[in-house]
């Protein structure tokens, strides 16, 4: 398949976009490269005849028609978006530009290629949204997320995914587009921006500074590794059936203590330090809006396109710390061009 992959340099496209390559597939992609792109996440494939690269914003209707023209893509798997929680709580408008118009315009120009003058409706095309599980809002302390559960957004960026995903659903029920939706769990793993917890973590950590948790540490998370994740997302753009939406999750809840305690453990094992990383951990005031509790339930794309996770969350955890330690040069060239983990999202709580 040609596949047209947007937000391709960040964490979760390049897995796609590497995986997708190694798979057979070619790719073309569509990326602004924002703050949270990183080209060097796609060493692996540059080179690859079957992969292009298009500096693109979504916003931008003109471009993204030449890129449909240029390509004929089989399938757009639609990762673009502004993704960090705390920045949307500092300056929501970026979200709303270009996880709702973004989106909007990606729609529309697939539309426009779909069923275009070349007539394209009877071909075989559909357009993957990539969503998360965060549009669903919180859950207590039982129960899981389904694909039917209603959508209760808390905070702008989920809120901004809530609203893109009733934009693709919709192009789908009013203008026919064959559409596909997935909701996704927390992902971690391989090349992870240091801004979200465990590469905040395990960077903090390494460098002997205070490990900020935030609150007392007791939001849980249901967490998945990226490259599971990715595997997940092309058998939902091959195989998933055209109208349906799949959570997607690992079945793996800890809470964020938890998670980061395993990650001082592990780097105690991995890299000593003379003392236990846990002294490091300091808790640092809330996230305004926190959720509580997130957890999936997978049952569907596990029944009906056979999809699993294969790594363990322990396992997962190993690898990603690994990777870290192994890859100095990947996160000290994102700090040497000045991002300095500095805590973000507080604008609202004064
Ligand atoms: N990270 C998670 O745990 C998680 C979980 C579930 C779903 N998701 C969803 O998966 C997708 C990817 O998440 P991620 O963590 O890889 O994000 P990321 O922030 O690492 O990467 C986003 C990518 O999109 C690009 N981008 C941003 N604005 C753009 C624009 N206007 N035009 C073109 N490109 C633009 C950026 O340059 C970057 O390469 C998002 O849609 C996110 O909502 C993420």
């Amino acid at each position: 398949m040609k596949l047209l992959v947007t937000g391709g340099a960040g964490f979760i496209g390049s897995a796609v976009v590497r995986r997708a390559i190694a798979a057979g597939h070619a790719v073309v992609n569509v990326d602004a490269l924002t703050y949270a792109a990183n080209p060097a996440n796609l060493d692996a494939v540059a080179s690859n005849g079957r992969y292009a690269f298009e500096h693109v914003d979504i916003r931008d209707r003109a471009a993204l028609d030449r890129v449909f023209a240029a390509h004929e893509p089989d399938a757009v798997m639609h990762l673009a978006a502004e993704s960090h929680v705390d920045r949307s709580i500092d300056g929501p408008a970026a979200f709303i530009d270009t996880n709702i118009t973004g989106t909007y315009t990606l729609l529309e120009a697939a539309r426009s290629y779909w069923g275009g003058s070349r007539d394209r409706a009877g071909r075989d095309f559909r357009f993957h949204h990539i969503s998360t599980d965060e549009v669903f809002g919180t859950l207590g302390e039982t129960g899981k997320f389904t694909e039917t559960t209603p959508y209760a957004p808390n905070s702008p960026y989920s809120a901004s995914k809530a609203a893109s995903d009733h934009l693709a659903r919709a192009w789908g029920e009013t203008y026919g587009l064959p559409v596909v939706l997935s909701n996704c769990s927390n992902n971690y793993g391989p090349y992870h921006f240091p801004e979200k917890l465990i590469p905040v973590v395990i960077l903090n950590a390494l460098a002997g500074r205070e490990i900020p948790v935030y609150g007392q540490g007791i939001n849980v998370r249901d967490w998945l590794y990226v490259e599971d994740h990715a595997e997940a997302l092309l058998t939902v753009v091959t195989k998933g059936r055209i109208g349906e939406s799949y959570n997607i999750g690992g079945d793996a809840e800890a809470t964020n203590i938890e998670i980061v305690r395993r990650i001082c453990a592990l780097m105690d094992e991995m890299d000593p330090a003379g003392a236990p990383r846990e002294r490091l951990i300091t808790f640092v005031k809330d996230r305004p809006g926190h959720d509580l509790r997130y957890a999936i339930d997978a049952s569907k794309i596990r029944a009906e396109l056979g999809w699993r996770p294969s790594v363990t969350l322990d396992e997962g955890l190993k690898r990603t710390v690994a990777w870290y330690l192994e890859n100095r040069p990947w996160w000290q060239a994102i700090q040497e061009r000045g991002y300095k983990l500095e805590r973000l999202g507080l604008k609202a709580a004064g």
